[in-house]
C-alpha cells in the first residue's frame, strides 16, 4: 500500500515533519510510505498511492504560494479523486495560522474528490484535530520540532491504518 507526503520546505521543518509522518505510516502492516518535496514528487507512486497527505509552512496563515501553484496544477493529473487525504503544517509561533493551512489544503482535497481523515478525538491521546502542526524554535525559543514529533508520528500511523481500512 503505498502512501505519499508531500511538502513545500524551503528551511527543512516542514520536511522533517513528513519524515515523522511516514516513520509512522511505516510501522503500519504493508505501508510503503514515501516523502517528497514539491520538486522531488514521484509522479508514478503518487498516481498509485492509496492517500495522499500534504504539508506546508505557515506563511501569513496561509500555505506556501508553490504548495498551492502545485496542488491547482497536479491534483487532476494525479489523480487525487478518491484517495485518502491528510494535511499538516508548520509554523514559528503558537498562533501562527497553521491551523488555517491545514484547513486550506483540506479543502482544495476534498474540492478534488479526497476522502479527508486526521482522527480527530477518536484516536485518544494525543487528541489531533484537523492535522498535526509543528512549531519550530526561530523565534520561540522555549518551542521546537522535536516537542511535535510524537504528534506527527502517531498522525502517520492513524492515517496508514484507516488507508488500509477502507481500502482493501
Ligand atoms: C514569507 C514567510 C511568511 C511566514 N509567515 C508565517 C506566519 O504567518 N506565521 C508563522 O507562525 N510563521 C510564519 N513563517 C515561518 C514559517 O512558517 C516557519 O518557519 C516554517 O516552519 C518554515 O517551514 P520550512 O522550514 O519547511 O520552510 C513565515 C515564513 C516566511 C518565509
Amino acid at each position: 500500500m503505498k502512501l505519499a507526503v508531500i511538502v513545500d520546505s524551503k528551511t527543512g521543518n516542514t520536511r522533517q515533519a513528513a519524515d515523522w509522518i511516514v516513520q509512522g505510516m511505516n510501522r503500519v502492516g504493508n505501508a510503503e510510505a514515501k516523502a517528497f518535496t514539491i520538486p522531488e514528487v514521484d509522479e508514478d507512486f503518487v498516481k498509485e498511492a492509496r492517500g495522499i497527505v500534504i504539508g506546508s509552512p505557515s506563511y501569513a496563515a496561509q500555505m506556501t504560494p508553490d504548495l498551492h501553484t502545485w496542488m491547482m496544477s497536479s491534483a487532476g493529473k494525479l489523480g487525487f479523486a478518491g484517495k485518502l487525504g491528510g494535511a499538516f503544517a508548520t509554523e514559528q509561533f503558537t498562533h501562527g495560522g497553521g491551523e488555517t493551512v491545514i484547513q486550506s489544503i483540506l479543502t482544495i482535497e476534498m474540492v478534488n474528490g479526497m476522502l479527508c481523515y486526521s482522527g480527530g478525538g477518536a484516536c485518544g491521546m494525543p487528541v489531533i484535530h484537523l492535522g498535526p502542526v509543528g512549531v519550530n524554535d526561530n523565534v520561540e525559543k522555549h518551542n521546537g520540532m522535536v516537542y511535535y514529533k510524537n504528534n506527527f508520528i502517531a498522525f502517520g500511523e492513524r492515517f496508514a491504518k484507516k488507508a488500509a481500512d477502507i481500502c482493501r
